[in-house]
């Protein structure tokens, strides 16, 4: 087994002007260069389309053609700033561009800040399957520079949220109490107690993903929810964070089944505390092939994250006949 001494990198604080201008491309959406191009002026910058459904083959060959334009060489940066769908794409187009280049992250929504920029997990859809291809390869550098949450609609704060409570639900008991005595609004109005918010998540993803860069062992518990949310995002037009959302009540419902796990109403309170959906109507047919090309199956079995109770999790192989009779009754 290949065991890694990759280092993670840890994301720091920093002015975004701090920012090395030389030989950098900037890679960001429209929505996040409408708000802030002042901050990117000065940069060679290529400005994508925003949303999941661009995280395919089609933008990265756009993004090829634009850094040959560019005459981009082995030398070039680039720096993804924007949210998890643009963290994702830089990372990957990094990776494979004249067989990868350096690249850093500014994540702009809370849910980058939080998961989606540290890792090295760098991926593109195919279809409906989500990140079906793509790289392990870390950034050189993250910076955190929070003033582009200024501009962050409500929606994308919630959906940051839902990687939180991930978080909470999988290793954290004490932060699942602490988010369960406030809402989005209080963070959203006191700058300390988010930035510690962030950086606690942060630095907890960081030394999961430390101890285990190739996602042999305990990475894997960060996919709590990620299952069955994969397997409904694309198919039914849910953010990622509204579609891991409805995919931890549902593991927390086999939690009930398979280790008694009794706070799934908890869970579920939660999530709708930060205005998160925790159920929607789907065919389950349709949503059970799509889970059957998720990335933990192995033959027969799916290597599931469960919760024994909160801020305690477990990885538990499930038979797909399991899963497919839990998601009849799931509603
Ligand atoms: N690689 C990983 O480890 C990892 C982990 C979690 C999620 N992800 C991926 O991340 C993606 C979800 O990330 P996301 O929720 O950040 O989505 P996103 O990148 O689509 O951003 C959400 C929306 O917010 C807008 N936006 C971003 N920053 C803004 C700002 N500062 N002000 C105003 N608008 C802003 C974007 O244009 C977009 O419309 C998914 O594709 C998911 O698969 C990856």
């Amino acid at each position: 087994m290949k065991s890694s001494h990759t280092k993670i990198t840890i994301p720091h604080i920093a002015n975004f002007s701090s920012l090395d201008k030389s030989n950098t491309v900037i890679i960001t959406d429209e929505n996040v260069f409408g708000f802030h191009s002042k901050k990117l002026k000065n940069y060679s910058t290529i400005v994508l389309k925003a949303g999941e459904e661009f995280k395919v083959q089609a933008t990265i060959d756009s993004i090829v053609e634009q850094l040959i334009n560019f005459g981009a060489d082995r030398t070039t940066s680039l720096v993804g700033v924007g949210g998890g769908v643009i963290t994702d794409i830089t990372g990957y187009v990094a990776s494979i561009y004249m067989r990868g280049i350096n690249f850093g992250f500014v994540p702009t929504t809370l849910l980058a800040l939080v998961d989606a920029s540290i890792g090295g997990k760098n991926g593109i859809n195919v279809g409906v399957y989500k990140n079906m291809i793509g790289t392990i390869n870390q950034p050189q550098f993250i910076l955190h520079d929070y003033s582009f949450l200024n501009t962050l609609p409500e929606a994308e704060w919630q959906n940051g949220f839902a990687e939180i409570t991930k978080h909470a639900c999988i290793k954290d008991a004490v932060m699942f109490r602490e988010l369960q005595s406030h809402a989005v609004k209080y963070y959203q109005t006191k700058n300390k107690e988010l930035s510690l918010l962030i950086e606690k998540n942060a630095m907890l993803k960081t030394k999961v993903v430390s101890k285990d860069v190739n996602e042999v062992g305990d990475r894997k518990l960060l996919n709590f929810g990620h299952t069955l949310g994969h397997a409904l995002e694309n198919q039914y037009e849910l953010s990622h964070g509204q579609a891991i959302s409805i995919g931890m009540v549902f593991a927390s419902r086999i939690s009930k089944q398979l280790y008694g796990f009794n706070q799934t109403d908890e869970v579920i309170n939660l999530l709708e505390q930060y205005g998160l959906p925790t159920n929607v109507l789907f065919n389950k047919k349709k949503v059970f092939e799509v889970l059957t090309m998720d990335k933990k199956r192995e033959k027969d079995f799916i290597k599931f994250i469960l919760l024994q109770k909160i801020g305690k999790a477990v990885i538990k192989e499930i038979n797909l006949i399991e899963i497919k009779e839990a998601l009849n009754t799931f509603i």
